[in-house]
């Protein structure tokens, strides 16, 4: 499936009623995850309240230690404060970064804005050197945006 076919699928899992937020959350992760090959770890970190730190939401892939990263550490921290897409074609190039799992190689992070304020983020991780395109960019900005509505 295609970035154009899976919006659809999104806006399907944000409209339905009888999911909770966090089962909607869920159920974008696996979606993704599912029909992306290089996307192996899907997941969704917000805000803790007026702290400055991210804790770990939904997620699919293998679990991780990094429930909870200060704004700044790592990519997901440095998105916290930058409010800006970070793309990350090279982990091991990256000085400020949190190694979940030896596998990942690439991670992309896109902020998720709730009246222009900077609330969470999706962070993916592939397995795949570089894989990552304004495609991948474009089609996650639409992703959060879909989000942003139901929270
Ligand atoms: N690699 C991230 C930490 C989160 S894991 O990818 C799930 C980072 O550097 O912020």
């Amino acid at each position: 499936m295609n970035f154009e076919q899976l919006k659809p699928e999104v806006d399907n899992i944000i409209s339905k009623t009888e999911l909770s937020v966090n089962n909607k959350l869920l159920a974008i992760c696996k979606l993704l995850e599912k029909h992306i090959e290089y996307y192996n770890w899907v997941g969704f970190y917000f805000r803790n309240g007026d702290k400055e730190e991210l804790v770990l939401g939904p997620y699919v892939g293998a679990p991780t230690d990094h429930t909870v990263i200060p704004f700044g550490k790592g990519i997901c921290g440095q998105v916290a404060v930058s409010n800006q897409n970070f793309v990350v074609p090279d982990v091991a190039a990256q000085d400020n970064y949190i190694a979940c799992s030896i596998t990942v190689k690439a991670e992309i992070v896109i902020p998720i804005f709730v009246n222009g304020k900077n609330i969470g983020q999706i962070d993916i991780d592939s397995n795949t050197p570089d894989p990552f395109t304004k495609a991948d960019e474009r089609f996650l900005e639409f992703v959060c945006q879909k989000v942003a509505e139901i929270l």
